[in-house]
């Protein structure tokens, strides 16, 4: 596994446009545009706090139009691709990364949304993602390289909580992709639900993920299981649905956090002792990213499972 990323502040990491890793493209000033939990998204010291924001009108923006809303009113909006598939940046005074959105016209949190018009005259809508509220947009804030989760992917969810970050996944896999999004609180689960009624791609599923048999009728095979449950026993719940979910050679994204796990030891030791418990499942992790300065003791590791030998070179 390469060695752990991040962990170092936010400064330069990128939220790299494609074809590079990109430098600046995080914190350290720059903000990104959503006046969401800690304010600009200045990074480390940018202040949390701020409430949970996300409020406020629709940004007009549009390639070289006025952008409003999120983007800070009077400046000029650019959606370029973010180097993942499905993701990309809104370019301004202050830069956001953000989704297409599935339903234009729709937030689901209450986050800002971006209406860009194309040279034809159609509107595309994008969605502004939160790193604050989002491991995932975190960690690719925080520069990993595969998030696996891409336009007509097949993604089960482990910990959905209330949608907001399944609905971006929903945004990013599109309607060739499928969410099945597990969450077993009756509470969240309700919002999810109500999420999914307009997301078609979105399989909302109210159940334990320790118990995958009782949903097994619901989930097909996978491309990629992101689990966040913040559990002790995290990485066994992980193993356990991609025992009966996960195709050969697919992926995982798995955000830990280490309180949750062990806190009486350093947060690098945890999140050592979890590669480990995954490496022993047929999991075989690649890389590693904390989620600082968003989440605090977080990591997101990405890896593959039983991934294919690689063929000795007959010569
Ligand atoms: C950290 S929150 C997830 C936040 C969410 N992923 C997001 O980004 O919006 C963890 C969620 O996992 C759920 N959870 C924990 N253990 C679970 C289990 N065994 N089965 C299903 N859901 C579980 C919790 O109810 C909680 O909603």
């Amino acid at each position: 596994m390469r060695p752990p990323r991040g962990g170092g502040g936010f400064r330069g990491r990128g939220d790299g446009g494609r074809g590079g890793r990109g430098r600046g493209g995080g914190g350290g000033g720059r903000g990104f545009g959503d006046s969401g939990r800690g304010s600009a998204m200045r990074g480390r010291g940018g202040g949390r706090g701020g409430g949970r924001g996300d409020r406020g009108g629709r940004g007009r923006g549009g390639r070289g139009g006025r952008g409003g809303g999120g983007m800070k009113g009077g400046s000029k909006v650019v959606i370029e691709p973010h180097r993942h598939d499905g993701v990309f940046i809104a370019k301004g005074k202050e830069d956001a990364l953000v989704t297409k959105n599935m339903v234009p016209g729709e937030a689901v949190y209450n986050e800002k949304r971006i209406s860009v018009q194309n040279e034809d005259g159609t509107k595309v809508e994008y969605r502004i993602w939160n790193p604050f509220r989002s491991k995932l947009a975190a960690a690719i804030l925080g520069g990993v390289d595969e998030i696996w989760i891409k336009p007509g992917a097949r993604v089960l969810y482990l910990g959905a909580a209330s949608g907001t970050t399944v609905s971006h996944v929903s945004d990013i896999v599109g309607p060739n992709g499928v969410v099945y999004a597990v969450e077993f609180s009756h509470r969240s689960g309700r919002d999810l639900v109500n999420m999914a009624k307009k997301r078609t791609n979105v399989i909302p599923i109210i159940e334990d993920a320790r118990h995958p048999a009782k949903y097994r009728m619901l989930v097909g095979m996978v491309d990629v299981i992101f689990s966040d449950v913040a559990q002790p026993d995290q990485a066994r719940i992980l193993a356990l649905n991609a025992s009966y979910f996960l195709k050969s050679g697919g992926h995982f994204v798995i955000s830990i956090k280490a309180n949750c796990i062990d806190s009486t030891v350093p947060a690098e030791a945890v999140f050592a002792q979890e590669v480990k418990k995954l490496q022993a499942e047929q999991f075989k992790p690649s890389e590693q990213v904390t989620l600082e300065p968003f989440e605090r003791d977080h990591a997101c590791v990405v890896g593959g499972y039983r991934m294919p030998k690689k063929q000795k070179n007959a010569s």
